[in-house]
């Protein structure tokens, strides 16, 4: 990884960093822009000595004060009787590479505030709050130095607000419900909105984007919001496992970022790189063995019922299935190939107890040497797979072995699974016991980490179903290669309701804002026990590999539907997953949204572009491509009778030549896409 830095900044940034601190007569407010002045922070402390913090975009509010402050178990908490006792200031301006990523380069360019509050009276104690103010938003934490009266500092909750300045509409997943993450986004006034996970998306009435979340959640409990009263969301953070606080720390330690997005076009949420520069840089070193890639896998047919993980006549894991998806990922290009229900422990009551898994043993008729060195032989790898049910304190029992032998066989990823309901994980006590855990809690933000840290010395990536969510770790861990925490693919494979065609309308400007997702896309077989089947277009099943970023790629569908079907199945065998640059085009949350993607290492540019239950016919220009060139377009569009109840498979498949400048227009079937592979000349 390379890291440039070049020196900072504006003028007024110099003048504003000569201001001088005001340790003997406390300064009511502190006060700090980012580098091109388009957000502000102000932070001020009322008569009461409660401290708030407000967010200005030109001059505007964005987030009116709202509350900053903690409360603790066992020590008093930080509310009220506080004061400014100080401010810093800092200001960076960076560039750094991905290994692998939506961009190769990012620029970290912000000013930073740190506000030092203290109590009044009393054992006057203090703490930070750090703010990190860029033009496309704002982070800020809460930093506790260790000092009397502060030692353990166990926490009840966390008294941060968010306050938008403006009636909004809002677009959110539910908190604390037994599903997790895995449930459709609601699209009502911020007024109406209980408790929510986060990424959380606004659109305000003035037409401003705003997307609240956080970054680098470490050693913490996930935060949530609840809606308060009025515009007013609070944090709401996930409880602690066994009864404990919901955050049990010794100082000094600092919380994760509170993050705050804000744009104007909802594609300029896609295109902040906000939660990545908030987190650490590579603390791993040399990752080049971490391999983003497209994978077939032993699964689908699970999900439709027509094999199963468990052993019997059924078993999906069989010698000769593996060998199928090996002699067909080798012939189609493809680097992987997953392979669910190979180990004992697959019986009925697998779900939510986990403790029958064995993550060494594999069942008689998957034969994992013999696998590994006939996948090895054909160039592909396999892509092990470990599902918990939700039962950490088991799997971390058998973790060094289990990674042992996938290092041993050459299996360079795996894909972890936590099925359980929300609360009902389990982790391992102080006192050695097992208690449940939320999976957005403490205690799996630190498993999590664990499996990552464990699996990177081996050079294993990992791809956790049922996860803790993204806060953007994955820049810190490059080997935290991608994750579920949303409604995937498979919910249209299951006997209930599936995904609706707005659902990744949604997922764009909401779920993805926080990183990659293995959604699972290319489906073509319509028909699934789902009623209403697949609820998309192939042309939408072909756009979703540029749209929904993820560097482990599945092609989910059955290969016979791959077989049966090469015209469309030429754009995923040729689809990148690493990029050199990434813009979204144009889209609103919920309803379209058009990306393009540069590979990274080639000259071609792609597009994918998809809409809800809409048709939409859209003009893009192509001022993306680069200057000078010719490029032929292979086109993957909505054919004219294209819907996505009636007539999916209608696709026509077509090439122009087009260049820089052109405009092109993209007709988009109600639930339907499109997908442009642009060939440079
Ligand atoms: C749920 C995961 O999302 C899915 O991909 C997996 O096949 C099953 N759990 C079984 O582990
Ligand atoms: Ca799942």
């Amino acid at each position: 990884m390379t890291f440039r830095t070049t020196p900072v900044a504006s003028l007024l940034w110099l003048c504003s960093a000569a201001l001088p601190t005001f340790a003997a007569s406390p300064p009511p407010m502190a006060q700090a822009c980012s580098p091109g002045n388009v957000l502000c922070v102000e932070v001020t402390t009322d008569n009461d000595g409660r401290p708030s913090y407000a967010v200005l975009r030109d001059g505007r509010p964005v987030i009116a004060p709202s509350r900053l402050g903690m409360m603790f178990t066992h020590v008093p908490k930080f509310e009220r009787n506080l004061e400014i006792a100080s401010q810093a200031r800092d200001s960076v301006d960076q560039t750094w590479e991905q290994p692998w990523g939506e961009r190769r380069e990012i620029r970290n360019h912000y000013n930073q505030l740190t506000v030092t509050l203290r109590e009044k009276t009393g054992p006057k104690r203090d703490f930070d709050v750090v703010f990190r103010i860029y033009d496309d938003g704002v982070g800020f934490r809460y930093d506790f130095r260790r000092q009397p009266g502060l030692e353990q500092a166990d926490i009840a909750e966390e008294l941060t607000e968010f306050t938008l300045a403006e009636d909004a509409t809002a677009w959110w997943i539910p908190a604390f419900e037994w599903n997790r993450e895995e449930y459709l986004y609601h699209t009502t006034p911020l007024q109406e909105v209980g408790d929510a996970q986060t990424p959380i998306t606004l659109r305000t009435k003035d037409g401003l984007h705003v997307s609240i979340h956080e970054a680098a959640l470490v050693d913490y409990s996930g935060m949530n919001l609840t809606r308060v009263d009025g515009r007013k969301l609070k944090a709401a953070l996930t409880p602690g496992s066994g009864g404990a606080a919901r955050v049990v720390r010794a100082t000094p330690f600092h919380t994760p970022w509170r993050t705050l997005q804000v744009a104007r076009r909802a594609g300029d949420l896609v295109e902040s790189s906000l939660i990545l520069n908030l987190n650490e840089p590579n603390a791993l070193g040399d990752v080049s063995w971490v391999k983003p890639m497209k994978y077939v896998g032993v699964w689908w047919e699970m999900h439709l019922d027509l094999k199963t993980w468990a052993a019997g006549p059924k078993h999906g894991a069989t010698n000769e299935n593996v060998r199928r998806h090996i002699d067909f990922a080798a012939a189609n290009g493809f680097g992987g190939v997953l392979v669910e229900g190979w180990n004992v422990g697959w019986n009925a009551d697998w779900f939510g107890n986990g403790e029958s898994f064995s993550f060494t043993q594999p069942y008689p008729d998957f034969d994992l040497p013999a696998l590994s060195r006939y996948a090895q032989d054909k160039g592909v790898v396999l892509i092990g797979h470990h599902e918990t049910s939700g039962n950490a304190a088991h799997y971390e029992s058998q973790l060094g072995d289990a990674f042992d032998l996938y290092q041993r066989m050459g299996i360079p990823a795996v894909k972890t699974g936590y099925v359980a309901d929300a609360g009902q994980a389990k982790v391992r006590a102080p006192d050695g016991g097992v208690v449940y855990a939320w999976h957005e809690g403490q205690d799996m933000a630190n498993h999590h980490l664990r499996v990552v840290t464990e699996a990177a010395k081996r050079h294993i990536a990992v791809n956790p179903h049922e996860p803790v969510k993204d806060t953007g770790l994955r820049r810190t861990y490059p080997n935290w290669i991608t994750r579920e925490g949303a409604r995937g693919m498979e919910f249209s494979a299951w006997g209930q309701p599936g995904n609706p065609p707005e659902h990744e309308a949604n997922l764009v400007f909401t779920r993805l804002l926080a990183g990659p997702m293995d959604y699972t896309p290319g489906i073509f077989g319509m028909h699934t026990r789902a009623p209403d089947g697949i609820a998309t277009t192939w042309a939408k099943q072909l756009a979703l590999y540029v749209v929904i970023y993820s560097p482990l790629q599945m092609a989910a569908d059955l290969l016979d539907n791959y077989e049966k079907n090469p015209g469309p199945f030429q754009f995923i065998k040729d689809v990148p997953v690493d990029w050199e640059e990434t813009r979204v085009l144009n889209g609103e949350v919920g309803d379209y949204v058009t990306i393009v993607r540069k590979e990274r290492g080639g000259e071609n540019w792609y597009l994918g572009s998809l809409t809800d239950e809409h048709p939409r016919e859209l003009q893009v220009s192509l001022d993306f491509l680069d200057p000078g060139r010719r490029y032929t377009a292979q086109v993957y569009r909505d054919g004219e009778h294209a819907d996505w109840k009636t007539r999916r498979e209608d696709i026509v498949i077509e090439q122009r030549e087009v260049s820089r400048g052109d405009t092109l227009p993209l007709r988009l079937a109600p639930g339907g896409g499109q997908a442009i592979r642009f060939v440079a000349h």
